[in-house]
């Protein structure tokens, strides 16, 4: 496994894939089960596999949530050893955003509701260091997970937009066995939040199920905020959007998505359905 931190290093590390066809996997590292589910597709899809390590400060609209955000490198690479990843690109910031750096990708569409209105300039700074990485490591494939649903759909939007020669792959989210989606953050969960953090994912089921059998639309979703405040949750958005467009919806239809975040404690949950 090579493990590039310099630009120079990564331009060496690019010589040796050849003409090998690349499957990357854009992460911040704290590496979880949900994680290694991404490289396993990424695997599958091309001879030569890159995993990207890189903490991107610019899009993170809190400075506590970035100062906090877990690292965990060494057991990282290990992980990713065991995988038999080709390469690892793992960045300082000044390799990312080298002085005088002065770009910003702006997606519109699908970016500008839910997490887009709460967390000022955070796809914006998704896109622009998605869009950093395809152009230094040209992969062909990119594995996303499907955890953070609406990321996936702006990038999607800016790939088709910018005509950028990467085929996007969404990936399932990964679950603990109560159901809750693995993330970096749940480590963050006290005891007692942990035991009913899968209340989320449990009142995205069976609001799901209502809406399936025809049940209203705002009706559903404020029973289903309602039992979340309850039960400890201060709960963000619930919404039943369409799944590409990330427009809200008053009639459900067979591509909806049901999106949710909520804090738990000072743990933000977010999961979708
Ligand atoms: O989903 C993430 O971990 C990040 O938003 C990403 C895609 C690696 C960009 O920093």
């Amino acid at each position: 496994m090579i493990i590039a931190r310099t630009l120079e290093e990564l331009r060496h590390a690019k010589e040796l894939q050849k003409d090998k066809s690349l499957a990357l996997v854009p992460t911040m590292g704290a590496l979880h089960e949900g994680h290694m589910a991404l490289v396993k597709r990424a695997k599958n899809l091309a001879p030569f596999t890159a995993v990207s390590i890189f903490v991107n400060p610019i899009q993170f609209d809190q400075q506590s949530d970035f100062q906090r955000y877990p690292k965990t490198e060494e057991a990282d690479l290990e992980l990713l050893k065991e995988q038999q990843v080709d390469l690892v690109w793992i960045p300082e910031v000044e390799a990312m955003y080298p002085k005088g750096f002065a770009t910003r990708v702006t997606v519109g569409g699908p970016s500008l509701q839910w997490e887009g209105a709460l967390r000022h300039g955070h796809f914006e700074g998704v896109s622009t260091v998605v869009s950093r990485l395809f152009a230094l490591l040209k992969p062909q494939y990119a594995c996303f997970g499907e955890k953070d649903w609406q990321q996936l759909q702006v990038i999607r939007r800016m790939v088709e937009d910018l005509v950028l020669p990467v085929v996007i792959e969404g990936v399932p989210i990964i679950r603990e066995e109560d159901g809750l989606a693995k993330s970096s953050r749940n480590r963050f969960l006290t005891d007692s939040q942990r035991s009913r953090a899968a209340l989320l994912i449990q009142t995205l089921r069976k609001a799901k199920i209502a809406l399936e059998a025809g049940q209203n639309i705002a009706i559903v979703q404020k029973g289903a905020t309602d039992f979340l405040e309850k039960n400890g949750f201060k709960v963000d958005y619930l919404a039943a959007v369409e799944g590409r467009s990330m427009e809200a919806l008053d009639v459900w239809k067979p591509t909806a998505r049901l999106i949710a975040a909520a804090h738990l404690g000072s743990v933000r949950l977010l999961d979708n359905l």
